[in-house]
Formats: structure tokens, C-alpha cells, sequence
């Protein structure tokens, strides 16, 4: 069990943030990653349906044997923690990890929140981080054309569009005045360097991927779960292959060593 793999999903590549963040907390673990590249975004969806397609990816990585499961997606975690009722595995999502580092973080109490859509309306981290300390306050906006953005390659500080896209959603954040903002969508981690030009150093961004990484740790070393040789990754989507490799490619900077397969969500 211990030379299993993780399993990580997300509805499309955003979950690679949170895979890279595992490599580097965890190098010698390996991973079973599904990216639901033929349903992607989730968080315009409703939650019945989002609940439903978790459920399948779930399915599909407890096929795999893996031996914990990190739902690599803000949505999932914030509407659909009832997919994993059940599971006989350790399961990780990103709210509370990230809610907790969010809280150690601030220093003026004010913390902001962007994430998808569904993400904002369950107000999953602001209730998470009230919970924590009732006098911090948040504020939190949705973000929906940030997903498509990422998908399409569309990342980089330099490009006008880009920042012009992150400033018309991140502005309001300089108004209210936080210091910390979470990344409340595994997707906008890879959008970091622009939301930190438009926001400036001055307040400090929460990678819900590396508060996942560490909760993972934690769970792993806790229940003397780590690997301890290193083993293979093992990719997956839902669509073809060809788009998630060559934009992961741009995303990641470096071409990829493994390989990708296509598999029948459905069937899960
Ligand atoms: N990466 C996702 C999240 O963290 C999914 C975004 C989407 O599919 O809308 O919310």
C-alpha cells in the first residue's frame, strides 16, 4: 500500500498545480492524475451535476488502487464532499488546507477569495475561515473567465488581454484592502504572475495546491503511508489528448514525460 499511488482529479488541467506541488513536498510519490477534459468547467454547472461527476472520477481513480485521493479542484471541495462518502481511502480537498494557511497568513485580518462560481455561492472558504476566527473578514468574487482562459494557453503577464482580464476581476481586491488573497480554483495558480502584477507584492497568494501538498504530507507521515521508492505517473482525460498535453506543456514550461490516455468517464 505504501508504494501506491495518490489519486488526484480536476475538471480539466488545474489539477496539475496541485500535482506539481505534490512532486515537490513529495518527490518520491507517484500519481494517478484525471483531468475531466471532455466535461470541463465544473463551476457553472449545478451541484447535483458536479456532485455526480465527482463521484465517477472518484470511481475511476479507486479502480486505479490508489492510496489516498486529493480532489485537485476548489469546485469539488467546496460542493461536492459528498461524493467521497464512504470512500475507504484518506480523501484531501483544498478549502481547509488553504483556509488555515490563508488565517497563519494575514496580518490585517482581510482576506479575499476568487474561485469559480459555484465556489463563491457555497461561501465554502469564507465559512471555513470565519470558523477560524470570526473578526477576520473576507471578500470574495467569482472569476468564471479565468478557467477557459487557462485551458486555452492564454497565461502570461505580458499579454494585454490577459491583464486586462485579471484587472477587471481582481481591482476591487486593492479597494478592500487585503493582504492575503487565495487562489480559490486550482486553475489560477498558473494565472499567479499576472494577478500578482495587477495586485502588486503586497499581498501575499495562496496556492491551494501547496496547502494541499502539505496536508498530504502530513496525512502520509501520520499513518506511515509514504512511499519509499519512487514510482511512475500515470495521466488521464477525458477528451483528446493531444490539447491537454500540448497546453500543459505551455503551462508547465518543459515537455512532458509521460505519457496521456483517454478513458470513458462514463463507464465510472
Ligand atoms: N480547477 C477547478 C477548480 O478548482 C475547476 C474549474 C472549473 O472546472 O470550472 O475549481
Amino acid at each position: 500500500m505504501k508504494n501506491a499511488s495518490i489519486g488526484a482529479f480536476d475538471s480539466g488541467l488545474g489539477g496539475l498545480t496541485v500535482v506539481s506541488q505534490i512532486h515537490n513536498y513529495l518527490p518520491n510519490e507517484s500519481i494517478v492524475y484525471f483531468g475531466d477534459t471532455g466535461r470541463v468547467p465544473y463551476g457553472s454547472r449545478s451541484n447535483e451535476t458536479i456532485i455526480r461527476y465527482a463521484k465517477q472520477d472518484i470511481n475511476f481513480l479507486k479502480s486505479n488502487n490508489v492510496k489516498l485521493i486529493v480532489a485537485a479542484c476548489g469546485t469539488v471541495s467546496s460542493v461536492a464532499s459528498s461524493a467521497a462518502d464512504g470512500l475507504d481511502v484518506p480523501y484531501v480537498e483544498v478549502v481547509t488546507p488553504a483556509s488555515k494557511m490563508a488565517a497563519e497568513c494575514t496580518k490585517n485580518g482581510k482576506i479575499g477569495v476568487i474561485g469559480t462560481a459555484a465556489t463563491i455561492a457555497s461561501n465554502s472558504y469564507k465559512n471555513k475561515i470565519l470558523s477560524i476566527n470570526d473578526a477576520f473578514t473576507v471578500y470574495q468574487y467569482a472569476c468564471p473567465l479565468f478557467v477557459p482562459f487557462v485551458e486555452s494557453g492564454f497565461v502570461s503577464p505580458d499579454d494585454e488581454l490577459v491583464i486586462g482580464i485579471v484587472k477587471r476581476y481582481v481591482e476591487p481586491l486593492i479597494k478592500d484592502g487585503v493582504d492575503t488573497l487565495i487562489l480559490g480554483c486550482t486553475h489560477y495558480p498558473i494565472l499567479a504572475p499576472a494577478i500578482q502584477k495587477v495586485l502588486g507584492d503586497g499581498v501575499k497568494l495562496i496556492n491551494t495546491g501547496e496547502a494541499a501538498a502539505i496536508e498530504i504530507k502530513r496525512i502520509l507521515t501520520e499513518n506511515d503511508m509514504l512511499a519509499d521508492k519512487a514510482g511512475e505517473s500515470h495521466f488521464f482525460v477525458s477528451d483528446t489528448t493531444q490539447t491537454f498535453i500540448k497546453t500543459s506543456e505551455v503551462l508547465l514550461g518543459k515537455t512532458l514525460d509521460f505519457d496521456v490516455k483517454k478513458i470513458d468517464i462514463e463507464k465510472y
